[in-house]
């Protein structure tokens, strides 16, 4: 595992050869991380992601091998980001969620968090949404809660959950942690955690893999600050966290990064 340590935090990038090994690695990780935030303070507040990448680690965490040894009913759910489609919907985060992961473990109902991003007043809700997770998630002693892990995809384009380049706005919001915006490039809205929420947290774990993403992960992973700045995923610096970025050989090969032997 090759090691690259930032000015503040930490960031961990792990190359494995095939998606499947990535995501086994990153099952491990998560297992890891909910049984000691358990372990320690008999609680863990977890953000999933959306998208086609992590369904196998869904997939996976819901099998009863890593089940048995997860404390799920100790695990608070929120979600990174939304559609502004029903939760029954396919393309909802949620209902994917929901179908490969919540349907098979025993979290209560009352600790998973659904994201309303199909209201009619979008803004409305994402205050709502930020309203539970300051009531749900802890800050230890600071101003932003912090998650014990968040999980995030990235887009071909470097988006992270719905925070999609040109959409400086929400890039720089410093106050909100969580925002609803009409994102030009999809034509419908979104709603997302926003950097200062995401960068409070004390492990994230991006996953990435496959092909198609090889040009973004060489450009944030890269030497060129520019390049890297105009990708909000370069944002995602926990501030006194640790960062995963787990890929799988695809997606690495443009950054010079080879899978471990
Ligand atoms: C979403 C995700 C989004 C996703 C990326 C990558 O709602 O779609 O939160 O940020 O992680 O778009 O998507 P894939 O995993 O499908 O490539």
């Amino acid at each position: 595992m090759e090691t690259m340590s930032r000015e503040t935090g930490s960031r961990k990038i792990i190359v494995e050869q095939t998606d499947g090994e990535a995501t086994e690695f990153a099952a491990v990780l998560f297992q890891s991380i909910v049984c000691e935030s358990v372990a320690q303070k008999g609680a863990c507040c977890v953000a999933l992601s959306g998208g086609t990448t992590p369904h196998m680690l869904y997939h996976r965490l819901a099998r009863s091998v890593v089940q048995d040894e997860v404390p799920w009913s100790s695990v608070d759910v929120f979600f990174g980001d939304e559609r502004d489609v029903p939760q029954d919907d396919v393309e909802s985060n949620y209902h994917t969620v929901q179908r490969a992961l919540l349907d098979h473990v025993p979290i209560p109902p009352g600790r998973v968090h659904v994201m309303c991003a199909d209201a009619d007043d979008l803004d409305a809700a994402a205050v709502e949404y930020e309203r539970t997770i300051r009531e749900v998630v802890k800050t230890d002693g600071g101003k932003t809660p912090r998650f014990d892990l968040i999980l995030l995809g990235m887009g071909a384009d470097g988006h992270t959950a719905s925070l999609f380049p040109a959409l400086r706005k929400t890039l720089d919001e410093q106050k909100k942690l969580v925002t609803a915006h009409f994102v030009p490039v999809l034509g419908r809205s979104r709603m997302t955690f926003t950097l200062p929420l995401i960068n409070a947290a004390r492990n994230v774990i991006i996953l990435v893999t496959g092909a198609d993403k090889a040009g973004a992960v060489a450009a944030v992973l890269g030497e060129d600050k520019d390049a890297s700045a105009t990708l909000p995923v370069a944002g995602v610096r926990p501030s006194d966290g640790r960062l995963f970025f787990i890929l799988d050989a695809s997606a690495a090969r443009e950054a010079g990064l080879k899978a471990k032997e």
